[in-house]
């Protein structure tokens, strides 16, 4: 069970689960603005850190964090309108991401950005040509899949996985690389994985990324003007606690980062989303239904895996942490009972928790899920049982700035009419 809500805190959400209906996601912007502060303060001086839109792409929290000087980073043409009309520069968008198509990366250079994750020979070669069309010059990342094993536990690097090309086929490129008339090799992309534990978990895949660096620089022989060093920068997910401090991460890092030779004056890049907006955001419901199956308590909620978690309704990370807010006359008794607690969707894997001890529930109480400020809403099974997608209200301290909901639906793209249909009689 997650952590109890502070009571000024709960009759803001009461009032805004009056106004707005259940359920409803809250972000509070002053937290994102804290949490991207404290993560500028550790990384090297000149740095640059980019937002990873695919986090949380609310257009109030790009725009909030264009203010706070993130670059963004987008993978997607969705992502790259709402980086667009949040204000960043274009020359201050990264597009990255596996599966470019030629549409895409048209699409970024016509908006005027032109930089570019590479992920692989087509994908650096299908920028080429885009960029030759348009008369233009893409400025180009190549993304590395480092020798080095993994430190990440979701790790997206060091294994065998779909992003970048592996470190020695990059190594082998440079006369390939350099035949390309659309593109200016700008340096290293390395993003080995989501989450990683603490300090020395990000120091030693920093310190990976850095020596990729290195040595491409050496095999291309060429100074880079940028490493990208990803980030994996953690916090909890859908459970209450706070992430690992990072301020012992400033000294050791600085050093690393001034240890350089070859890219000593390649400009540093991180990434990070879920540090930056995933401790600003919880989600609240409303219990519509109790009631017992073979033994279990079930406790149906408003809110499901098309609202959060389509990855933990797959499995993918640990079901959710729930807080409880009664109203019920057992309000404070202290008794707790073993329920499951389930969404509205039509399949067993609509679940937030399962056997958790929570205080009893009645039909109306509301339930909470904490640090799901990233890679909530927007990474929910949305689409599923066509149930309308969530409100997402966002504040500062306590200011309501802006209420969105992600717009769902079926456009008419070809419509034939149906033939052969069975007649009256075939059917009874
Ligand atoms: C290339 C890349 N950069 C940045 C991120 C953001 O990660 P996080 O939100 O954990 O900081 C991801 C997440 O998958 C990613 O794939």
């Amino acid at each position: 069970m997650s952590a109890p809500m502070s009571p000024p805190l709960l009759a803001r959400a009461a009032a805004w689960l009056e106004a707005y209906g259940s359920p409803l996601y809250v972000y509070d912007l002053g937290d994102v603005e804290r949490r991207t502060r404290e993560l500028l303060s550790v990384l090297p001086e000149g740095s640059r850190l980019l937002f990873s839109l695919k986090a949380n792409p609310l257009p109030v929290m790009a725009e909030a964090l264009c203010r706070l000087g993130c670059d963004a980073e987008v993978s997607s043409p969705g992502e790259l309108a709402v980086a667009m009309a949040a204000g960043f520069p274009p020359e201050r968008v990264l597009y990255s991401g596996p599966g470019k198509s030629t549409e895409e990366v048209r699409g970024a250079l016509s908006a005027g950005v032109t930089r570019f994750s590479a992920e692989s020979w087509t994908d650096l070669e299908r920028i080429d040509r885009a960029a030759r069309a348009a008369r233009l010059r893409a400025r180009v990342l190549l993304r590395v899949n480092p020798e080095a094993p993994p430190v990440a536990r979701l790790a997206m690097s060091g294994v065998s996985s779909q992003f970048g090309l592996d470190e020695a086929e990059w190594r082998e490129g440079r006369a390939r690389v350099a035949a390309l008339g659309g593109v200016e090799l700008l340096g290293v992309h390395v993003y080995q994985g989501t989450q990683l534990a603490d300090v020395p978990a990000l120091l030693s895949a920093l310190r990976v990324a850095l020596e990729v660096g290195e040595s491409l620089s050496h095999a291309f022989e060429l100074p880079f003007q940028v490493l990208d060093l990803g980030g994996g920068f953690p916090w909890p997910f859908a459970t209450s606690g706070v992430g690992p401090e990072l301020e012992s991460l400033r000294e050791p890092l600085a050093r690393l980062a001034s240890e350089r030779k070859r890219t000593a004056s390649a400009a540093l890049w991180f990434e990070s989303g879920r540090r930056l907006c995933g401790s600003s955001g919880t989600l609240w419901s409303t219990v519509m239904d109790v009631k017992r199956s073979k033994g279990k308590q079930y406790v149906v909620l408003d809110s499901g895996i098309h609202h959060l978690g389509g990855m933990s309704g797959l499995g993918r990370v640990p079901l959710v942490g729930i807080g409880v807010v009664q109203a019920g006359a057992e309000a404070g008794s202290g008794v707790l009972e073993e329920v499951n607690v389930v969404g509205p969707l039509c399949t067993p894997l609509d679940c937030f928790a399962r056997n958790v001890r929570l205080p009893p529930l009645r039909v109306g109480d509301r339930v909470f899920v904490p640090n799901v400020g990233a890679y909530g809403a927007t990474a929910s099974l949305t689409g599923f049982l066509s149930r309308p997608p969530p409100l997402e209200l966002v504040h500062r301290d306590g200011e309501v700035i802006a209420v969105h909901r992600l717009r769902w639906g079926h456009e008419l793209h070809t419509r034939l009419p149906i033939q052969g249909s069975l007649s009256s009689e075939e059917t009874r």
